[in-house]
């Protein structure tokens, strides 16, 4: 199993009160899935997605990555393995505003020392993503769907075997949202697994190998 979440649980306290973002989630994600969730806001989609990344350590429960406790081994050793192994799309704007759309590309590769063709790669991937004439602007000169499609290119410059997306297409109209879909499936026919966490139903349909999850406070379902 490539990520395997056992009796995950994760509570906020909000305004004085106890929220369970996270209920006892069990997921297996195997090679190549291409996982959807579904759910409301506050269903706790976020919360799962930053548990999965180890950006969010849970209360109680374990994350594994290929059978190894995520959790295990030095801060240095964990995010290793993380940055290997995780694309992360974050929900929210995630560029750095004083580099370059470009230069936001490069900059996970940086803390291993610069990358023969590294520069090339950044330019196809914001080539897939349609946004390559924006390489020299900054985040501040996009738009929000042109900010979410950087972050979403940025995501893959590490050649991830998974790419945790959170709400990937939510600033993006109907053509943009397709083209950026077909950009994730032409990936997942590479070999890419998915986890695509969205309020948005429609991104649970048009792909053959779809799995898809709904969440609520905190638990998942099968649909
Ligand atoms: N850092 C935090 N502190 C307190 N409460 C939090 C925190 N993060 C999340 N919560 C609470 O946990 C619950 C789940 O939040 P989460 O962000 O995971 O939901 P979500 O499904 O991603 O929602 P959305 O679709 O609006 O992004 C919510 O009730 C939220 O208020
Ligand atoms: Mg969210």
């Amino acid at each position: 199993m490539l990520i395997s979440c056992q009796e995950l649980q994760k509570q906020y306290m909000a305004d004085h009160q106890p929220v369970l973002a996270a209920d006892g989630i069990n997921l297996d994600i195997a090679e190549n899935d291409f996982l959807t969730i579904l759910g409301h806001s506050g269903s706790g989609k976020t919360t799962l997605l930053s548990l999965i990344g180890g950006l969010t350590t849970p209360d109680s429960g374990k994350v594994l990555i290929r059978g190894v406790d995520a959790w295990a081994g030095t801060d240095a050793e964990v995010s290793r393995v993380r940055n290997e192994t995780i694309g992360f799309v974050f929900q929210f704007a995630s560029l750095l505003p004083t580099l370059t759309v470009h230069e936001n590309l490069l900059l996970p590769l940086s803390f291993g020392g610069p990358q023969a063709g590294s520069s090339e790669k950044a330019d196809a991937l914001l080539q897939e993503v349609g946004i390559l004439e924006k390489r020299n602007s900054f985040p501040a000169e996009l738009s929000g769907g042109q900010q979410r499609r950087v972050a979403i290119a940025r995501a893959f410059m590490n050649d991830p075997q998974i790419v945790l997306a959170d709400e990937p297409t939510g600033d993006l109209d109907e053509t943009t949202e397709r083209e950026i879909m077909d950009f994730f499936y032409r990936r997942h026919e590479q070999g890419t697994t998915f986890v695509i966490v969205t309020h948005n139903s429609k991104l649970a349909h048009g792909h053959k190998r779809l799995r898809v999850l709904n969440m609520k406070n905190g638990s998942l379902q099968e649909q």
